[in-house]
């Protein structure tokens, strides 16, 4: 399952894991936890080699919240879940994710999610560059309106100050940095079934999903 961010992936992805009983693999949280990491290390962002390293030592882990919520996710043994939700964290992921060498480094750990008896990937180049021999690929969009609505949405019910209008920036901003980078850009696979969610419920969009994958 690949798209923008705010294309509903990641809450449709969770869902048809569910309904399928098969794993998730949420490939964004990695990005964010490595651009965290190098945050907390005070790295800068653009020194490639520094953020490789990182990459390749960042220790990362998902793991069942004890009260059935959201998966924990804990990057050097800090249970950094709520920040790396932030637009920040965002950000980093955005910026980090367009250095080859950290897309490598971060390859063997997603491909080790493929076990039976199905997963869900959800990211930016899962049917083109990480599962290519997916059976089932959907490619999630909707409007940078639309995306930016729900982001704020989301952002609010957590109590984080933000705008609509900065934040449509900041999607469409991201959207345009993760789409003509050179290395693994966001676009859809050529067998990958588009999916437009604008104006869909999450329930509409999750069965038409379904529909698309033929046990
Ligand atoms: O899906 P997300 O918003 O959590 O992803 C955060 C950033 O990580 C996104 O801007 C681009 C990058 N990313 C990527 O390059 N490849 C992926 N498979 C997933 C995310």
């Amino acid at each position: 399952m690949d798209g923008p961010s705010g294309s509903g992936k990641g809450t449709v992805s969770r869902l048809v894991a569910d309904h399928l009983g098969w794993r998730l693999l949420d490939s964004g949280a990695l990005y964010r936890a490595v651009g965290y990491a190098a945050g907390m290390a005070g790295l800068d962002l653009s020194d490639a080699e520094a953020v490789t390293r990182c990459a390749e030592t960042t220790k990362i882990q998902f793991r069942a919240a004890a009260d059935g919520g959201d998966t924990r996710v804990i990057v050097n043994g800090h249970d950094a879940t709520d920040e790396l939700r932030t637009e920040t964290a965002g950000a980093a992921a955005s910026a980090i994710a367009s250095v080859p060498s950290v897309r490598q480094a971060l390859v063997a750990l997603q491909l080790g999610f493929r076990k039976a008896p199905g997963l869900v990937a959800d990211g930016r180049d899962m049917g083109t560059v990480i599962f290519p021999d997916a059976p089932f690929k959907v490619f999630l969009t909707a409007s940078a309106a639309e995306r930016a609505k729900r982001r704020y949405k989301q952002l609010k019910e957590k109590g984080l100050s933000v705008t609509l209008a900065g934040l449509q920036r900041e999607i469409e901003a991201r959207d345009s940095r993760d789409a003509s980078r050179a290395v693994a850009p966001l676009k859809p696979a050529v067998d990958a079934v588009l999916v437009d969610s604008t104006g869909m419920g999450i329930g509409d969009v999750v069965a038409k999903v379904l529909a698309v994958v033929k046990l």
